[in-house]
């Protein structure tokens, strides 16, 4: 990882994106690199790209895998074809390149001048980077990681402990869906740490694994959960201390909505309870953050206000069956929030986080701000939604004084 310059002063891109491709064709050094984000007014070709060297039959390959909106694709390059290769996807406009080596990380932003910010960090020499064809093992964070272990998810032997799987798989998966939005937030925060508020954090495994997610990343953070519950703060704030991160993860006793913090970059909420979901999206609105990914939990709110109306022709058999209604509302109360915050100015994506064998509440929205007024079909749509279910969203009441302007640019509206 020699020659990189390291932290707050850009660089010119050129040399620091040839540096780059030196450690990607480095098929003995690279564990993975990863291509997302875009410059500004410019788009490249894939959402997002992801490389490493597997070995198969044929020998090491490298294993260039495209997504789009929808799907990965998935093509393995011999050696000789490899700088071909990543010389094309190095000219392509990404925003942001993450490359883990044996020995460190490099994060490469582009800034909004076109400089590369280049930030560094060095680790503890790997032994063994997996290789295998199957990426399905590939760990964001190692089980035997002191902060799986200091939060309960792994034992004191470095395994992750079978009452605590479901909960680990959820934490890296929501972390990997963060992974292609975090150079906005590093945007947003420029040269300083990037402010991350983790919203109904409960046990704070979350709000832990993503502050060494980053760090891993070489990328400075500060993270604060918010819980109402005191012992949640109590536990949490002492398992910080004993990591040694006081100074930079901290935690709020308080509801949601009343927590005092400074306006974070980018707001997570994994299973925030029923309308605590609507909470963590209002409070990320009035704060303007620039990333907000919420997973919802229970439903219960849109579920109360069918069970006592009658549906709108023809959808009566949606919810005449218990099941199905709270089947329904799910997807109504998701559908609503995200039109919701498009509404409000964001970009907002609805995936699927993590397989459903590890928590049937697997929806995450994922936005980001882009300020954008509404287009007059976005108002009319979500008018009708409201109207035709007769529902009250509580995230709509969260925010009904920012709505009703927005809802006025309807050009049809009388
Ligand atoms: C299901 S737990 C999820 C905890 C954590 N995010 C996780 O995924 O492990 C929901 C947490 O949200 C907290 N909570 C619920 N409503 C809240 C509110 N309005 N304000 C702050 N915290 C809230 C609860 O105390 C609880 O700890």
């Amino acid at each position: 990882m020699a020659g990189y310059h390291n932290g707050s002063v850009p660089e010119p891109l050129l040399p620091a994106l040839a540096r780059l491709r030196t450690d990607l064709l480095d098929a003995e050094r690279l564990v993975r690199a990863v291509a997302a984000g875009r410059r500004k007014g410019e788009w490249p070709a894939f959402r997002r790209v992801e490389l490493r060297w597997v070995d198969l039959r044929d020998g090491r390959l490298l294993q260039v895998v495209t997504y789009d909106e929808r799907q990965a694709f998935t093509r393995n390059v011999s050696a000789g074809e490899a700088l071909a290769a990543i010389d094309e996807l190095l000219a392509q406009p990404y925003g942001n390149w993450h490359v883990d080596t044996v020995d460190g990380s490099v994060q490469l932003r582009v800034t909004k001048s076109g400089d590369a910010q280049v930030h560094r960090a060095t680790s503890p020499p790997r032994d063994a980077v997996d290789r295998s064809h199957d990426r399905s093992k590939r760990r964001l964070i190692e089980p035997a990681d002191p902060v799986l272990r200091a939060v309960g998810i792994s034992d004191r032997d470095g395994r992750i402990k079978p009452s605590r799987r479901d909960k680990h798989r959820q934490v890296e998966e929501f972390l990997r869906a963060l992974d292609p939005v975090l150079g906005v937030a590093m945007d947003a925060a420029g040269d300083g740490a990037v402010r991350v508020a983790d919203l109904g954090c409960g046990n704070a495994y979350l709000t832990f694994a993503a502050y060494r997610w980053l760090e891993l990343r070489g990328v400075p953070a500060e993270l604060t959960g918010v819980d109402v519950r005191p012992q949640a703060r109590e536990r949490n704030a002492r398992l910080a201390e004993s990591l040694g991160w006081s100074a930079t993860v901290g935690f709020v006793e308080s509801s949601i909505d009343a927590a005092e913090l400074p306006p974070p970059h980018m707001v997570l909420a994994l299973h925030a309870c029923d309308t605590a979901t609507d909470d963590a999206l209002a409070r990320a609105v009035r704060w303007q953050v620039p990333v907000v990914l919420a997973a919802p939990c229970c439903h219960h709110d849109v579920q109360r206000q069918l069970s006592h109306q009658v549906a709108p022709l023809p959808y009566g058999a949606l919810t005449r069956h218990g099941i199905l209604r709270e089947r329904f509302a799910d997807v109504l109360t998701d559908a609503v929030r995200a039109s919701l915050m498009r509404l409000l100015g964001y970009r907002v994506e609805v995936v699927e986080f993590v397989d459903s064998v590890h928590t049937p509440r697997n929806t995450l929205l994922r936005a980001v701000r882009t300020g954008a007024e509404p287009e007059p079909g976005q108002i009319r749509e979500y008018r009708e939604l409201i109207d035709q279910w007769t529902i009250q969203p509580a995230l709509a009441e969260r925010l009904a004084d920012q709505l009703a302007p927005a809802l006025r640019r309807d050009p049809t509206d009388g």
